[in-house]
């Protein structure tokens, strides 16, 4: 059974993660979507809610699976039987970062692959921090996140 592990920190999910995952869950028997808790990274959303947000947005999903992990993202992958990191890619940028990260797993845990997936180009623009950046400003976030995410992500902004 092919297994795979879409990690990240999904603070929140967006239309392009929601994309990714629905594209690989096609590709692999089991897609595992990592949500990464690391309180470093401040997230706006606790671990429960991205969590709740992802489960919400994939029930149709039989195959997917949302599971919070801290510690190595290699280790997450090999406790549940992962043989593939799935990444999604947007720009140039996004290339040059996940190119160093792929290589560090690729030297943590050789038989780890790395596998990229570009972003469907109506998603390319589309980032968690753009998310967060219009709802503080009360903007229209239909189209950027699932519809059903609208107010939700909306209230955490709301005094
Ligand atoms: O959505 P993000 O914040 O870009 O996702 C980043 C993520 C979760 C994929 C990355 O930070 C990660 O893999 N973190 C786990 C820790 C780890 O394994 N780091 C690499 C070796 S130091």
């Amino acid at each position: 059974m092919s297994t795979a592990v879409y990690p990240g920190s999904f603070d929140p999910v967006t239309n392009g993660h929601l994309d990714i995952i629905r594209r690989a869950s096609r590709i692999y028997d089991k897609l595992i979507v990592g949500v990464l808790t690391n309180k470093e990274k401040h997230p706006v959303f606790t671990e429960t809610e991205r969590v709740e947000m992802i489960q919400t947005v994939t029930r149709d999903l039989d195959n997917v699976e949302v599971r919070s992990f801290s510690g190595l993202l290699v280790d997450f992958a090999e406790q549940h039987g992962a043989q593939v990191i799935v990444k999604g890619l947007r720009t140039v940028a996004d290339f040059e970062y996940e190119f160093q990260m792929a290589l560090l797993n690729k030297a943590l845990n050789p038989s780890c692959e790395t596998i990229f997936m570009m972003t469907n180009t109506k998603y390319s623009y589309i980032s968690s921090s753009m998310v967060k950046e219009l709802a503080g400003f009360n903007g229209d976030l239909h189209g950027l996140v699932p519809n059903e995410l609208v107010n939700i992500i909306k209230e955490k902004y709301i005094d």
